[in-house]
């Protein structure tokens, strides 16, 4: 008999009625667990949803991805679509476990199309958060300080979360080195992108198994991060109606606990007045050095953007007024629903300029 060689009588060699197995959420127990299953199917997701490109996009997330990637986000409290808190905050490993937290020694447990510059862009984005660190553990510091009237404390507190915000720009600046500005415009994107505020996804996307009506759900972007939220709550830079709306429903799309600590520092008296009302020299310096650095990211970041969309997006246009459809160059193979929009659907550089001009705002302490 061939049985035991799994050779079928019926079939030969081809495996007689393949399963589609529905993956089972219930063994995953821990958060970390958890994690790594929302990122492996949210990059699954993107796959699926955007590997034939912007046009006659698919209307339906099969059930077997659908219905175990809702499970597990409903337990996150995460939406199931791929975010900055999957792809850049849970996607790392080192090579060697004892080296250090550096470009050399790590590397992405899971990937999308755009070969090195997309180990460059979530790698890069990754070590932004790690230069935060210090940043993200003044803040405490500075709240007590406050607290107590220590005008001493809130100082050199502030005096390390300015110096962090400087650590971030610098590493921001990583990005020229490692991302290919075309790739990152022509190949990229679109698997960042999500769909809401999305013109070549306009109906969202329905989850089968979950739910009959399409859901819609933002693509990736930084304001998923909650570093800039947890700055801009403790300095008091307060955004306006449309930037300010789209910062807060990005609020939703990172981890609950991470949602909450930016909302317990909102909750906090304010900085800027004690700053104000302490008038000590010391002090509002401190203070209007952690905005100068923050205006400073925000500008840096503004220039990254424009050389790795805006100025690729021109030479698409470029291309295509000039009736060249063939696709020769990388960025003619960009979604044209992305010229204008950041991947989480924003307006990017009116968004981008209106969210570094409130931050300009807070400097005057008068
Ligand atoms: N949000 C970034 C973009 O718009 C990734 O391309």
């Amino acid at each position: 008999s061939l049985d035991p060689y799994h050779v079928s009588e019926e079939f030969g060699f081809i495996l007689p009625a393949p399963l589609m197995p529905l993956l089972n959420t219930q063994l995953l127990e821990s958060h970390r667990e958890l994690r790594l299953a929302h990122l492996a199917l949210g990059v699954m997701t993107m796959g699926y949803v955007w590997q034939e490109g912007e046009d006659d996009t698919v209307k339906m997330l099969p059930r077997n991805l659908a219905i175990p990637y809702c499970e597990v986000s409903q337990r996150l409290g995460l939406p199931p679509i791929l975010t900055h808190a999957d792809a850049i905050l849970a996607n790392w490993r080192k090579r060697d476990p004892q080296g250090l937290f550096d470009m050399e020694n790590l590397e992405l447990l899971v990937t999308l199309p755009g070969g090195d510059s997309v180990r460059g862009f979530f790698m890069v984005t990754l070590l932004v958060e790690l230069a935060a660190v210090p940043a993200i553990k003044s803040i405490p510091l500075v709240i007590n300080g406050v607290q107590c009237g220590d005008a001493e404390t809130v100082t050199r507190a502030l005096e390390e979360f300015s110096q962090a915000i400087q650590g971030m720009t610098d590493a921001l600046k990583l990005m020229h080195v490692y991302v290919k500005p075309e790739v990152f415009y022509g190949i990229m994107r679109i698997y960042l992108s999500g769909w809401k505020d999305n013109s070549s996804m306009p109906a969202g996307l329905v989850y089968e198994g979950v739910q009959a009506e399409p859901m819609e759900y933002s693509g990736g972007s930084a304001a998923q991060s909650s570093l800039l939220h947890c700055f801009d709550e403790l300095l008091g830079v307060k955004h306006e109606a449309m930037s300010g709306a789209f910062l807060t429903r990005m609020r939703n799309y990172m981890p609950p606990s991470h949602k909450r600590l930016i909302q317990d520092i909102s909750l906090q008296p304010s900085l800027r007045g004690f700053v104000q009302q302490q008038a000590c020299e010391p002090l509002t310096a401190a203070f209007q050095l952690c905005v100068t650095k923050l205006l400073a990211l925000r500008n840096y970041h503004i220039n990254v953007v424009s050389l790795f969309i805006i100025v690729p997006a021109a030479r698409a246009r470029q291309l295509r007024n000039q009736g060249n459809i063939s696709q020769e160059e990388t960025v003619s193979r960009a979604p044209r629903a992305l010229e204008e929009k950041g991947t989480g659907g924003s307006d990017i550089m009116s968004f981008l300029k209106t969210v570094r001009d409130r931050t300009r705002d807070v400097f005057n302490l008068k």
